[in-house]
């Protein structure tokens, strides 16, 4: 499906590059990928870490998994080969944010190691930071959760191919960050990606 299709296509570059684009903002691009079980909190974390960020004067902009599938995304379901494509050019645009020298927060189950592999290897290749944050938090408590009601759709067959219940997620190997939502405060989670983002340099440090 990510196959080159187009013949006859070449990059054309601009006059103002990345570097440039990251003195005037103060900062560059990086891909903060938060993955894990629906109602983990993902999206809750990205939320947060936006307003902590924007706070502090750092250009950030959510990519979430709901809000993408109404849109851009919108021809694409959940079978592995559409999660597969939903990924793909989530990655892609990531990277254009990044380029753009935005912080990107993108909130996706994502739930196939293969895929945020080629996520991450689109990154490297390009020389972009991509941190993946594992948003660890047993089926139990995000089932308990269930901000939207889709556990108990999918226990009563409702949905189908529901990850956790009758479909796979394959947790990180070795992640970035690995958050415990069922055991840390979100102001605990917060302060922790902020942190790594200062040590990194990849946010001013605070004032
Ligand atoms: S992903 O697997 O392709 O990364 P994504 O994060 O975009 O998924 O979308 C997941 C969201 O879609 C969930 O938070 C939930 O609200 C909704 N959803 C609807 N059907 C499913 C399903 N079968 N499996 C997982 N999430 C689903």
């Amino acid at each position: 499906m990510s196959e080159q299709k187009a013949t006859n296509v070449h990059w054309h570059g601009g006059e103002i590059n990345r570097p440039e684009r990251a003195q005037l903002l103060g900062h560059g691009g990086a891909t903060l990928w938060f993955t894990g079980l629906s109602g983990s909190g993902k999206s809750t974390i990205a939320v947060a870490l936006e307003q902590a960020l924007y706070q502090r004067g750092v250009l950030v902009y959510r990519l979430d998994g709901d809000n993408i599938r109404l849109g851009i995304n919108k021809n694409l379901g959940f079978s592995a080969e559409d999660r597969a494509e939903n990924i793909r050019r989530v990655g892609e645009v990531s990277k254009l944010f990044v380029d753009g020298g935005v912080i990107v927060l993108s909130s996706f189950i994502s739930p196939y190691l293969v895929d945020r592999q080629i996520v991450r290897e689109l990154h490297e290749a390009d020389n972009m930071p991509f941190i993946e944050v594992f948003v660890d938090c047993s089926l139990e408590a995000a089932e308990e959760r269930d901000p939207k009601g889709l556990y108990k759709k999918a226990r009563a067959g409702e949905i189908k191919n529901f990850t956790g219940i009758d479909d796979p997620y394959e947790a990180p190997e070795a992640p970035e960050v690995h958050l415990h939502t069922d055991q840390q405060s979100l102001a605990e989670e917060v302060e922790h990606l902020i942190a790594l983002l200062e040590k990194q340099g990849l946010i001013p440090a605070a004032a």
